[in-house]
């Protein structure tokens, strides 16, 4: 058959890539790749050694690689530890907190970055992450970078997360740790030359995935001579 299809979301945390690339994958009836879930993945691996994160190495971090396969499944490739789902585990403060250390690690980051072109290689994908659209995918066919304002960004997190409103204070403690995350990232966060960004703050989900659809559907007949 012809060349998988690759589209590619960037963008910094809370700016919409998982959810925007999971949506924008289904209308298009290719599968979604979320390549932090292998950064979440091996992170919850650590954690699981008791060895103090500041004494991780990349070697005793990749050496509890091999516990983590893939599967595509109807409509995502989904990273499995021991064989299993553990979304909520990997989703946990915990991780979260410890993710952007192991992320650093260049080693890890080749073996991420392994593993989600193996995705690729198989089938149609729309894959999100920092830096999908410069160093796993520098040639994706499409290129979309998405941005927010902070304020904004820590806001949707937390009604993400509380499942409610939350309060200023709570918006504001939320940026505070959202603005140190970008730093921890910003090696990993810059937008491809050839990307297209798109500005979310004001723009509803629906909105912006109907956008990305259009560019998507006009990448593949270009490139599938429809
Ligand atoms: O949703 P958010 O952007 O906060 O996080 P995520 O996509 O689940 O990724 C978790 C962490 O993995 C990020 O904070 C980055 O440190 C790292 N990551 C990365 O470095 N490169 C990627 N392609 C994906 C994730
Ligand atoms: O993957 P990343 O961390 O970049 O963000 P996400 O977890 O996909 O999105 C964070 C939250 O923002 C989700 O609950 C989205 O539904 C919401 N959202 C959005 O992505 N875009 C908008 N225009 C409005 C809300």
């Amino acid at each position: 058959g012809p060349k998988p299809l690759v589209i590619a979301i960037d963008g910094p945390a809370a700016s919409g890539k998982s959810s925007t690339a999971q949506w924008v994958a289904q209308l298009l009836n290719v599968h979604h790749v979320d390549s932090g879930a292998f950064y979440r993945a091996i992170t919850l691996l650590a954690l699981g050694t008791g060895v103090a994160p500041e004494l991780w190495t990349s070697q005793a971090v990749l050496a509890e690689a091999h516990r983590i396969t893939w599967r595509l499944t109807e409509r995502s490739v989904l990273p499995l530890v021991d064989g299993a789902e553990h979304d909520e585990a990997m989703r946990d403060a915990p991780v979260t907190r410890q993710v952007s250390r192991v992320a650093q690690m260049a080693a890890v980051r080749h073996w991420v970055n392994d593993q989600v072109r193996a995705a690729g290689a198989a089938t149609d994908v729309v894959v999100d992450g920092r830096d999908i659209g410069t160093a796993v995918f520098p040639t994706a066919a499409l290129k979309v970078f998405l941005v927010a304002d902070p304020w904004e960004r820590a806001r949707r997190r937390l009604i993400q997360r509380l499942g409610r409103r939350p309060n200023d204070a709570e918006i504001a403690e939320e940026t505070e740790a959202l603005v140190a995350r970008d730093a921890l990232d910003a090696a990993q966060s810059a937008p491809a030359r050839d990307a297209i960004t798109i500005d979310t703050t004001t723009v509803t989900q629906e909105e912006q995935v109907e956008r990305i659809v259009a560019l998507a559907k006009a990448t593949r007949d270009r490139i599938r001579g429809h």
